[in-house]
């Protein structure tokens, strides 16, 4: 059965600038007339939320790296079957503020965790349903820490600049691989016009109210 609703997704390394994007991606689609739901990951359910209170902010017991990528994919799972799917039922727009791939680049390239293992764990919680597109919003990991500098860090964004490395790299080797809905964006452009870019393609793909209309 073809749904009704999109999917989009927002990746990238901490910093990129995707949270911005995503809102105003958000405003223009209301704007313009379609209904629109974000969430972010981890969270966006109360189970989830509470996994994302722990796996990024509690710092006072460990969390082994296998742990780590089934608390992710635990969020996801309840976030798809509680939210997503019912919404895209609805025929309502979902952009999503990470997804499977950040698995996939943060645990599996970023902490040396086998990439294929979490792809097949990623398919089990999502039930195969990957976005339309992935917006990909690549910036120097430089970059990413001079916009960083003097915000109080996560726990992951406390790691050191090789991990942010290796994560920019699995992406960009996932946008090669899936390049059937990957589109890989210049973060370092300005905010607006990259906002142009990112509209366009999602327009692209469901289509613009006012050329439905004539
Ligand atoms: P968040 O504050 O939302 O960061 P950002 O605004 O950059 O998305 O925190 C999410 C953090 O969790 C971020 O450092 C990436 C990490 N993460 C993973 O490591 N694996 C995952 O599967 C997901 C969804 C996030």
């Amino acid at each position: 059965m073809k749904e009704k609703g999109s999917l989009f997704s927002f990746e990238g390394i901490d910093g990129c600038g995707k949270t911005t994007q995503i809102y105003g991606i958000r405003d223009d689609l209301l704007e313009l007339g379609y209904r629109v739901e974000v969430f972010r990951e981890p969270g966006g359910t109360a189970l989830g939320e509470e996994l994302r209170r722990i796996v990024l902010h509690r710092k006072d017991f460990p969390i082994c790296e296998r742990a780590e990528v089934l608390l992710y994919v635990t969020s996801r799972a309840q976030l798809v079957r509680e939210k997503v799917f019912p919404l895209l039922e609805q025929g309502t727009i979902v952009l999503l503020d990470r997804y499977a791939d950040s698995s996939v680049a943060y645990q599996g390239y970023g902490r040396h965790l086998p990439v294929e293992e979490i792809i097949r764990l990623n398919d089990f919680a999502i039930e195969k349903r990957y976005p339309c597109k992935t917006f990909f919003i690549d910036i120097s990991v430089e970059e990413a820490e001079s916009r960083l500098s003097g915000k109080e860090k996560d726990r992951l964004e406390g790691e050191e600049q090789e991990f942010f490395h290796r994560i920019r790299l699995g992406y960009l080797a996932l946008a090669k691989r899936f390049s059937d809905r990957f589109v890989i964006l210049d973060g370092e452009q300005p905010p607006d016009v990259l906002r142009k870019i990112i509209l366009r393609s999602v327009l692209e793909v469901v289509g613009h109210p006012k050329l439905e209309t004539r």
